[in-house]
Protein backbone atom coordinates (compact mmCIF):
# COMPACT_ATOMS: atom_id res chain seq x y z
CA UNK A 1 0.00 0.00 0.00
CA UNK A 2 1.42 3.28 -0.93
CA UNK A 3 0.35 6.11 1.54
CA UNK A 4 -0.26 9.12 -0.35
CA UNK A 5 -0.38 12.92 1.12
CA UNK A 6 -2.13 15.27 -0.93
CA UNK A 7 -1.14 18.72 -0.07
CA UNK A 8 -3.30 21.52 -1.58
CA UNK A 9 -6.88 20.59 -2.00
CA UNK A 10 -8.37 22.66 -4.83
CA UNK A 11 -9.65 22.47 -7.62
CA UNK A 12 -6.56 19.63 -8.79
CA UNK A 13 -6.04 18.74 -5.06
CA UNK A 14 -9.54 17.34 -4.61
CA UNK A 15 -9.77 15.50 -7.60
CA UNK A 16 -6.54 13.67 -7.16
CA UNK A 17 -7.10 13.13 -3.54
CA UNK A 18 -10.51 11.14 -5.07
CA UNK A 19 -8.48 9.69 -7.43
CA UNK A 20 -5.94 8.65 -4.75
CA UNK A 21 -8.59 7.05 -2.58
CA UNK A 22 -10.37 4.73 -5.15
CA UNK A 23 -6.54 2.94 -6.10
CA UNK A 24 -6.53 -0.76 -4.33
CA UNK A 25 -2.97 -0.19 -4.08
CA UNK A 26 -2.88 3.37 -2.09
CA UNK A 27 -4.32 4.78 0.85
CA UNK A 28 -4.93 8.52 0.91
CA UNK A 29 -2.94 9.64 4.04
CA UNK A 30 -4.69 13.19 4.52
CA UNK A 31 -5.17 16.44 2.69
CA UNK A 32 -3.43 20.19 3.52
CA UNK A 33 -5.36 23.38 2.99
CA UNK A 34 -4.96 27.06 4.64
CA UNK A 35 -8.58 27.50 5.12
CA UNK A 36 -11.49 25.95 6.36
CA UNK A 37 -13.45 27.19 3.78
CA UNK A 38 -16.24 24.71 1.63
CA UNK A 39 -13.50 22.57 0.47
CA UNK A 40 -12.67 21.76 3.51
CA UNK A 41 -16.30 20.75 4.58
CA UNK A 42 -16.13 18.35 1.42
CA UNK A 43 -12.93 16.72 2.81
CA UNK A 44 -14.56 16.39 6.03
CA UNK A 45 -17.82 14.87 4.37
CA UNK A 46 -15.88 11.99 2.59
CA UNK A 47 -14.06 11.34 5.87
CA UNK A 48 -10.45 12.48 4.94
CA UNK A 49 -8.20 13.43 7.49
CA UNK A 50 -7.51 17.76 6.87
CA UNK A 51 -3.75 18.97 8.08
CA UNK A 52 -2.90 22.88 8.47
CA UNK A 53 -1.04 23.84 5.20
CA UNK A 54 -0.14 27.06 7.02
CA UNK A 55 1.03 26.25 11.02
CA UNK A 56 -0.25 29.50 12.05
CA UNK A 57 -3.88 29.47 10.49
CA UNK A 58 -4.65 26.31 12.60
CA UNK A 59 -6.29 28.70 14.68
CA UNK A 60 -8.85 29.23 12.21
CA UNK A 61 -10.33 25.91 11.65
CA UNK A 62 -10.95 25.15 15.47
CA UNK A 63 -12.70 28.25 15.47
CA UNK A 64 -14.54 26.90 12.52
CA UNK A 65 -15.37 23.68 14.30
CA UNK A 66 -12.98 21.76 12.27
CA UNK A 67 -10.40 19.18 13.37
CA UNK A 68 -7.10 18.70 12.07
CA UNK A 69 -4.96 15.44 11.89
CA UNK A 70 -1.92 18.18 12.17
CA UNK A 71 0.13 20.59 10.57
CA UNK A 72 1.55 20.15 6.63
CA UNK A 73 5.00 18.15 8.35
CA UNK A 74 3.04 15.36 10.02
CA UNK A 75 1.00 14.57 6.84
CA UNK A 76 4.40 14.72 5.03
CA UNK A 77 5.99 12.63 7.68
CA UNK A 78 3.33 9.84 7.12
CA UNK A 79 3.54 9.96 3.50
CA UNK A 80 5.04 7.80 1.13
CA UNK A 81 4.32 10.18 -1.42
CA UNK A 82 2.64 13.75 -1.39
CA UNK A 83 1.16 14.88 -4.61
CA UNK A 84 1.73 18.64 -4.41
CA UNK A 85 -1.43 20.61 -5.40
CA UNK A 86 -0.85 24.05 -4.12
CA UNK A 87 -1.00 27.39 -6.35
CA UNK A 88 1.52 27.70 -8.75
CA UNK A 89 5.18 29.23 -7.57
CA UNK A 90 4.25 27.60 -3.84
CA UNK A 91 4.78 23.64 -5.12
CA UNK A 92 8.62 25.01 -5.90
CA UNK A 93 8.73 26.82 -2.37
CA UNK A 94 7.11 23.10 -0.49
CA UNK A 95 9.97 21.08 -1.89
CA UNK A 96 12.56 22.27 0.75
CA UNK A 97 10.06 20.57 3.04
CA UNK A 98 9.58 17.45 1.24
CA UNK A 99 13.31 16.87 0.95
CA UNK A 100 14.00 17.38 4.53
CA UNK A 101 12.02 15.10 5.30
CA UNK A 102 13.55 12.43 2.87
CA UNK A 103 9.65 12.58 1.20
CA UNK A 104 8.87 12.24 -3.00
CA UNK A 105 6.79 14.47 -4.54
CA UNK A 106 4.69 14.87 -7.27
CA UNK A 107 4.40 18.79 -8.57
CA UNK A 108 1.81 20.11 -10.94
CA UNK A 109 1.82 22.11 -14.44
CA UNK A 110 1.86 25.66 -12.99
CA UNK A 111 5.75 25.49 -11.49
CA UNK A 112 8.73 24.95 -13.81
CA UNK A 113 10.00 22.42 -15.20
CA UNK A 114 13.00 22.29 -12.95
CA UNK A 115 11.19 22.20 -10.03
CA UNK A 116 11.87 18.17 -10.35
CA UNK A 117 14.08 15.66 -11.97
CA UNK A 118 10.98 14.37 -14.52
CA UNK A 119 8.61 15.91 -16.12
CA UNK A 120 5.89 13.50 -16.56
CA UNK A 121 3.02 12.03 -18.69
CA UNK A 122 1.42 8.36 -18.39
CA UNK A 123 1.25 7.97 -22.30
CA UNK A 124 4.42 9.64 -23.28
CA UNK A 125 7.28 8.96 -20.80
CA UNK A 126 5.65 6.90 -17.87
CA UNK A 127 9.06 5.28 -17.21
CA UNK A 128 11.14 8.33 -16.87
CA UNK A 129 9.63 8.69 -13.73
CA UNK A 130 10.79 5.12 -12.43
CA UNK A 131 12.01 5.60 -8.69
CA UNK A 132 12.31 9.47 -9.07
CA UNK A 133 12.19 11.34 -5.95
CA UNK A 134 10.24 14.21 -7.56
CA UNK A 135 8.40 14.73 -10.69
CA UNK A 136 6.32 17.04 -12.69
CA UNK A 137 2.50 15.96 -14.10
CA UNK A 138 2.86 18.43 -16.78
CA UNK A 139 -0.01 20.97 -17.28
CA UNK A 140 -3.74 20.46 -18.76
CA UNK A 141 -2.61 21.60 -22.09
CA UNK A 142 0.06 20.00 -22.21
CA UNK A 143 -1.10 16.97 -20.94
CA UNK A 144 -3.72 16.72 -23.50
CA UNK A 145 -1.39 17.35 -26.41
CA UNK A 146 1.19 14.48 -25.67
CA UNK A 147 -1.96 12.52 -25.44
CA UNK A 148 -2.94 13.39 -29.02
CA UNK A 149 0.74 13.58 -30.42
CA UNK A 150 2.43 10.17 -28.56
CA UNK A 151 0.44 7.97 -30.83
CA UNK A 152 0.79 10.03 -34.08
CA UNK A 153 4.30 9.75 -33.79
CA UNK A 154 4.73 6.17 -32.76
CA UNK A 155 2.21 4.81 -35.80
CA UNK A 156 2.72 7.78 -38.54
CA UNK A 157 5.47 9.85 -37.57
CA UNK A 158 5.70 13.65 -37.01
CA UNK A 159 7.87 15.85 -38.87
CA UNK A 160 5.90 19.30 -37.21
CA UNK A 161 2.81 19.92 -35.24
CA UNK A 162 1.38 23.64 -35.32
CA UNK A 163 -1.61 23.88 -32.71
CA UNK A 164 -3.38 27.22 -31.56
CA UNK A 165 -4.75 26.99 -27.95
CA UNK A 166 -7.85 28.88 -27.11
CA UNK A 167 -7.83 28.54 -23.48
CA UNK A 168 -10.77 29.32 -20.88
CA UNK A 169 -10.30 32.32 -19.07
CA UNK A 170 -10.63 31.04 -15.35
CA UNK A 171 -11.64 27.87 -13.80
CA UNK A 172 -15.46 27.98 -12.65
CA UNK A 173 -14.74 29.11 -9.20
CA UNK A 174 -12.06 31.95 -10.10
CA UNK A 175 -14.70 34.57 -9.97
CA UNK A 176 -11.45 37.12 -9.52
CA UNK A 177 -10.60 36.02 -12.74
CA UNK A 178 -13.80 37.97 -14.22
CA UNK A 179 -16.07 39.19 -15.44
CA UNK A 180 -14.41 39.57 -18.80
CA UNK A 181 -15.85 39.84 -22.15
CA UNK A 182 -12.79 39.83 -24.49
CA UNK A 183 -10.22 37.02 -26.41
CA UNK A 184 -6.91 38.06 -25.56
CA UNK A 185 -3.52 36.94 -27.42
CA UNK A 186 -1.70 35.02 -24.08
CA UNK A 187 0.85 34.93 -24.23
CA UNK A 188 1.06 37.47 -27.27
CA UNK A 189 4.34 36.67 -28.68
CA UNK A 190 4.53 33.63 -30.39
CA UNK A 191 5.31 30.74 -29.87
CA UNK A 192 3.60 30.34 -26.53
CA UNK A 193 5.31 27.85 -23.66
CA UNK A 194 3.30 24.69 -24.46
CA UNK A 195 5.06 23.68 -27.48
CA UNK A 196 8.35 23.62 -25.34
CA UNK A 197 6.27 21.87 -22.67
CA UNK A 198 5.36 19.27 -24.93
CA UNK A 199 9.52 18.48 -25.60
CA UNK A 200 10.07 18.44 -21.82
CA UNK A 201 7.73 14.91 -22.32
CA UNK A 202 8.39 14.18 -26.20
CA UNK A 203 11.56 15.53 -26.51
CA UNK A 204 11.91 14.59 -30.12
CA UNK A 205 8.67 16.39 -31.71
CA UNK A 206 8.74 19.99 -33.20
CA UNK A 207 5.66 21.76 -31.38
CA UNK A 208 4.72 25.08 -32.40
CA UNK A 209 1.81 26.78 -30.46
CA UNK A 210 0.05 30.14 -29.70
CA UNK A 211 -2.60 30.78 -27.09
CA UNK A 212 -5.34 33.00 -26.74
CA UNK A 213 -7.78 33.52 -23.73
CA UNK A 214 -11.70 33.54 -24.33
CA UNK A 215 -14.14 34.55 -21.54
CA UNK A 216 -15.12 30.69 -20.71
CA UNK A 217 -14.41 28.69 -17.56
CA UNK A 218 -15.76 25.09 -19.69
CA UNK A 219 -12.88 23.83 -21.34
CA UNK A 220 -9.72 24.31 -23.24
CA UNK A 221 -9.99 23.80 -27.14
CA UNK A 222 -6.88 23.40 -29.26
CA UNK A 223 -6.79 24.02 -33.64
CA UNK A 224 -4.11 21.13 -34.47
CA UNK A 225 -2.76 20.84 -38.01
CA UNK A 226 0.13 17.87 -37.81
CA UNK A 227 2.73 17.42 -40.63
CA UNK A 228 3.20 13.52 -40.43
CA UNK A 229 6.00 11.65 -42.15
CA UNK A 230 2.96 9.02 -43.57
CA UNK A 231 0.50 10.45 -45.05
CA UNK A 232 -2.77 8.16 -43.65
CA UNK A 233 -6.34 8.24 -44.10
CA UNK A 234 -8.60 10.06 -42.09
CA UNK A 235 -10.53 6.88 -40.71
CA UNK A 236 -7.11 5.32 -40.08
CA UNK A 237 -6.23 8.89 -37.62
CA UNK A 238 -9.93 8.47 -36.12
CA UNK A 239 -9.60 4.59 -35.20
CA UNK A 240 -5.84 4.92 -33.79
CA UNK A 241 -7.19 7.29 -31.51
CA UNK A 242 -10.33 6.05 -30.78
CA UNK A 243 -8.42 3.25 -29.71
CA UNK A 244 -6.43 5.26 -26.53
CA UNK A 245 -8.39 4.87 -23.41
CA UNK A 246 -7.64 8.43 -22.81
CA UNK A 247 -8.69 10.08 -25.94
CA UNK A 248 -12.80 10.51 -26.85
CA UNK A 249 -13.84 10.71 -30.41
CA UNK A 250 -16.89 12.58 -30.27
CA UNK A 251 -19.34 10.88 -32.42
CA UNK A 252 -21.31 13.48 -35.31
CA UNK A 253 -24.49 11.86 -34.18
CA UNK A 254 -24.62 13.00 -30.64
CA UNK A 255 -24.64 16.49 -32.06
CA UNK A 256 -22.17 18.01 -29.08
CA UNK A 257 -21.38 21.36 -30.75
CA UNK A 258 -18.82 22.71 -28.04
CA UNK A 259 -17.67 22.96 -24.42
CA UNK A 260 -21.24 23.15 -23.09
CA UNK A 261 -22.60 20.23 -24.47
CA UNK A 262 -19.54 18.14 -23.57
CA UNK A 263 -20.02 19.18 -19.95
CA UNK A 264 -23.77 18.18 -20.25
CA UNK A 265 -23.05 14.93 -21.81
CA UNK A 266 -20.07 14.67 -19.08
CA UNK A 267 -22.92 15.28 -16.28
CA UNK A 268 -25.34 12.53 -17.79
CA UNK A 269 -23.11 10.08 -17.91
CA UNK A 270 -22.74 9.85 -13.85
CA UNK A 271 -19.28 11.47 -13.95
CA UNK A 272 -18.11 13.01 -10.68
CA UNK A 273 -18.38 17.08 -10.97
CA UNK A 274 -18.66 16.31 -14.96
CA UNK A 275 -15.07 15.68 -15.02
CA UNK A 276 -13.84 14.92 -18.26
CA UNK A 277 -10.41 13.10 -17.40
CA UNK A 278 -9.99 12.22 -21.33
CA UNK A 279 -8.87 14.24 -24.53
CA UNK A 280 -12.56 15.35 -26.60
CA UNK A 281 -11.54 14.78 -30.38
CA UNK A 282 -14.46 15.92 -32.53
CA UNK A 283 -14.44 12.85 -35.33
CA UNK A 284 -15.84 14.97 -37.96
CA UNK A 285 -12.73 17.31 -37.49
CA UNK A 286 -10.44 14.97 -38.51
CA UNK A 287 -9.27 15.57 -41.66
CA UNK A 288 -5.81 14.96 -43.88
CA UNK A 289 -4.60 16.96 -46.97
CA UNK A 290 -1.81 15.13 -48.15
CA UNK A 291 0.62 14.33 -45.06
CA UNK A 292 -1.03 17.35 -43.35
CA UNK A 293 -3.83 16.18 -40.45
CA UNK A 294 -6.41 18.92 -38.96
CA UNK A 295 -8.60 18.46 -36.16
CA UNK A 296 -10.22 19.98 -33.43
CA UNK A 297 -9.89 18.96 -29.36
CA UNK A 298 -11.48 20.03 -25.93
CA UNK A 299 -9.17 19.94 -22.90
CA UNK A 300 -11.05 19.77 -18.92
CA UNK A 301 -8.60 21.73 -17.59
CA UNK A 302 -9.76 20.59 -14.16
CA UNK A 303 -10.05 16.95 -14.90
CA UNK A 304 -7.06 15.74 -17.49
CA UNK A 305 -4.36 15.64 -15.17
CA UNK A 306 -5.70 13.37 -12.58
CA UNK A 307 -5.04 9.55 -13.86
CA UNK A 308 -1.74 11.11 -14.76
CA UNK A 309 -0.93 12.12 -10.99
CA UNK A 310 -2.05 8.28 -10.04
CA UNK A 311 -0.12 7.04 -12.64
CA UNK A 312 3.24 9.56 -11.55
CA UNK A 313 2.79 7.97 -8.04
CA UNK A 314 2.80 4.43 -9.41
CA UNK A 315 6.05 5.30 -11.44
CA UNK A 316 7.86 6.49 -8.51
CA UNK A 317 6.58 3.80 -5.59
CA UNK A 318 6.43 0.74 -7.66
CA UNK A 319 7.49 -1.59 -10.55
CA UNK A 320 4.04 -1.44 -12.25
CA UNK A 321 4.55 -0.74 -15.50
CA UNK A 322 2.82 1.66 -17.93
CA UNK A 323 -0.32 -0.44 -19.32
CA UNK A 324 -0.90 -2.23 -15.99
CA UNK A 325 -1.10 1.42 -14.10
CA UNK A 326 -2.89 3.09 -17.18
CA UNK A 327 -5.16 0.36 -16.68
CA UNK A 328 -5.35 0.13 -13.34
CA UNK A 329 -6.12 4.12 -13.40
CA UNK A 330 -8.73 3.97 -15.77
CA UNK A 331 -10.70 1.07 -14.22
CA UNK A 332 -10.74 2.41 -10.89
CA UNK A 333 -12.04 5.98 -11.92
CA UNK A 334 -13.88 5.17 -15.17
CA UNK A 335 -11.41 6.57 -17.73
CA UNK A 336 -12.58 5.92 -21.00
CA UNK A 337 -15.72 7.39 -22.26
CA UNK A 338 -17.26 5.77 -25.21
CA UNK A 339 -20.29 6.48 -27.02
CA UNK A 340 -23.17 4.00 -27.80
CA UNK A 341 -23.33 5.48 -31.16
CA UNK A 342 -21.83 3.23 -34.20
CA UNK A 343 -19.86 6.41 -35.20
CA UNK A 344 -18.49 6.69 -31.62
CA UNK A 345 -17.85 3.13 -31.17
CA UNK A 346 -14.58 0.55 -31.70
CA UNK A 347 -16.16 -2.47 -32.87
CA UNK A 348 -17.65 -3.37 -29.84
CA UNK A 349 -14.50 -4.39 -28.08
CA UNK A 350 -14.47 -1.84 -25.09
CA UNK A 351 -17.42 -2.40 -22.35
CA UNK A 352 -19.61 1.18 -22.42
CA UNK A 353 -17.92 3.03 -18.69
CA UNK A 354 -20.69 2.36 -15.96
CA UNK A 355 -22.79 5.40 -15.60
CA UNK A 356 -21.63 6.35 -11.68
CA UNK A 357 -17.70 5.49 -11.29
N1 LIG B 1 -6.97 24.51 -12.26
C1 LIG B 1 -6.49 24.08 -13.40
O1 LIG B 1 -7.10 24.26 -14.42
C2 LIG B 1 -5.18 23.36 -13.45
C3 LIG B 1 -4.99 22.40 -14.45
C4 LIG B 1 -3.78 21.69 -14.48
C5 LIG B 1 -2.78 22.00 -13.57
N2 LIG B 1 -3.01 22.96 -12.62
C6 LIG B 1 -1.94 23.24 -11.68
O2 LIG B 1 -2.24 22.59 -10.44
C7 LIG B 1 -1.74 23.38 -9.35
C8 LIG B 1 -2.90 23.67 -8.42
O3 LIG B 1 -3.84 24.48 -9.11
P1 LIG B 1 -5.35 24.58 -8.62
O4 LIG B 1 -6.08 25.23 -9.74
O5 LIG B 1 -5.82 23.30 -8.07
O6 LIG B 1 -5.21 25.63 -7.41
P2 LIG B 1 -6.32 26.04 -6.37
O7 LIG B 1 -7.67 25.64 -6.83
O8 LIG B 1 -6.07 27.47 -6.03
O9 LIG B 1 -5.98 25.15 -5.08
C9 LIG B 1 -4.79 25.33 -4.36
C10 LIG B 1 -4.86 24.63 -3.02
O10 LIG B 1 -3.63 24.77 -2.35
C11 LIG B 1 -3.85 25.13 -0.99
N3 LIG B 1 -2.65 25.71 -0.42
C12 LIG B 1 -1.74 25.00 0.30
N4 LIG B 1 -0.72 25.76 0.67
C13 LIG B 1 -0.97 26.99 0.21
C14 LIG B 1 -0.28 28.21 0.33
N5 LIG B 1 0.89 28.32 0.98
N6 LIG B 1 -0.82 29.29 -0.26
C15 LIG B 1 -2.00 29.20 -0.92
N7 LIG B 1 -2.70 28.05 -1.05
C16 LIG B 1 -2.18 26.95 -0.48
C17 LIG B 1 -5.11 25.96 -1.06
O11 LIG B 1 -5.73 25.96 0.19
P3 LIG B 1 -6.90 27.03 0.57
O12 LIG B 1 -7.97 26.91 -0.49
O13 LIG B 1 -7.38 26.55 1.88
O14 LIG B 1 -6.25 28.37 0.59
C18 LIG B 1 -5.93 25.16 -2.08
O15 LIG B 1 -6.53 24.07 -1.42
C19 LIG B 1 -1.06 24.58 -10.00
O16 LIG B 1 0.30 24.26 -10.23
C20 LIG B 1 -1.77 24.71 -11.33
O17 LIG B 1 -1.02 25.38 -12.30
C21 LIG B 1 -4.19 23.61 -12.53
Amino acid sequence: MIRVGVNGYGTIGKRVADAVAAQPDMELVGVAKTSPNYEAEAAVRRGYDLYAAVPDRADAFAAAGVDLAGGVADLVDASDVVVDCCPAGIGAENRELYEARDTPAVFQGGEDADVAEVSFNSRANFEDARDADYVRVVSCNTTGLSRLLAPLEERFGVEKARVTLVRRGGDPGETSRGPINDVVPDPVGIPSHHGPDVSTVLPDLTVDTAALKAPTTQMHTHSVNVTLEDAPDPEAVRELLAEESRVFVIPETAAIDGAGRLKDYALDAGRPRGDLWENCVWGESINVAGRDLYLFQNVHQEADVVPENVDAVRAMATDVDAAESTARTDETLGVGLESVFSDGRIDGEREPVPADD
